[in-house]
């Protein structure tokens, strides 16, 4: 199986968001193969982009939450009541929210115990900087973020966690990373969650972001070892994202799985 992730950012108003989710269905309608489908939207349109969503196969998603259950926390929004909108994912530690909302690891830490109390996927962004990946630490410094994001987080025989290895230098930039990069990380990334959990097995998808799009999203899928792609801003270009669902599914149908 193979994951699509769309995280739409701060894009789209209400209504753009719903006809988008609307151009989203259009595209997977009629076909029996498909990737796992999950499109984040803005906090404000969840819960039209919802309706639309309901008894299809594309599954709704947050782009963030806050570090609490409930209380006195303006403006924040709990993984509870991401629940409540009917998200069954939610984006933790995407690199522009560490660089600007202070989201340190151990701010993804309390998020991810928080998560594991509810049903919601954890989608655990990790990624190294251009300088960090000049120094060759890419590796060790995505380890570092994982032990981090995992510590203390305990699990059960149904968890299920999906980590995005999304290099800050290939976000937004047009400048993706190798398939090659991505499958080399993918490696430590695995060995770091199974570290983390003492070696007791997860349902684990590690999936690449950064500049996917259309054209570069076949040579990414095609890989056993990627299992999906996390895409910013191609995800709001319908023929872009029908591409890369195309690309899933064109994968998925000829390697049987
Ligand atoms: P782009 O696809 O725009 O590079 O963004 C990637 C990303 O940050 C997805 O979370």
């Amino acid at each position: 199986m193979k994951t699509i992730i769309g995280n739409w950012k701060m894009h789209l108003g209400i209504r753009e968001s719903v006809a988008h989710a609307r151009g989203v269905l259009r595209s997977v309608m009629g076909h029996e193969v498909l990737p796992e489908i999950v499109i984040c939207p803005s906090f404000t349109a969840l819960s039209e982009v919802r309706k639309v969503l309901v008894r299809t196969r594309v599954a709704l998603g947050a782009q963030a939450m806050g570090t609490e259950r409930f209380g006195a926390f303006t403006g924040d929004v709990s993984v509870a009541q991401l629940d409540d909108a009917g998200c069954g994912f939610v984006i933790i530690g995407h690199s522009e929210r560490r660089a600007m909302n202070a989201e340190s690891d151990t701010v993804v830490n309390a998020k991810m115990k928080l998560i594991t109390q509810t049903s919601l996927v954890p989608v655990l962004c990790v990624g190294e900087s251009k300088d960090v990946r000049s120094a060759g630490k890419a590796e060790v410094f995505v380890a570092q973020q994982i032990e981090a994001a995992l510590r203390g987080v305990t699990i059960n025989a149904s968890s299920r966690l999906i980590v995005a290895y999304e290099p800050i230098w290939a976000i937004g930039t047009g400048l993706s990373a190798t398939p090659a990069d991505a499958i080399a990380m993918n490696v430590g990334i695995r060995e770091a969650v199974k570290k983390a959990f003492g070696g007791k097995s997860i349902a684990l998808s590690v999936v690449y972001g950064g500049s996917v799009n259309g054209e570069n999203a076949y040579q990414f899928l095609r890989e056993p070892s990627i299992d999906g792609v996390l895409v910013g801003g191609a995800s709001i270009k319908i023929h872009d994202f029908e591409a890369i669902i195309a690309a899933g599914r064109d994968v998925m149908i000829a390697q049987s799985v």
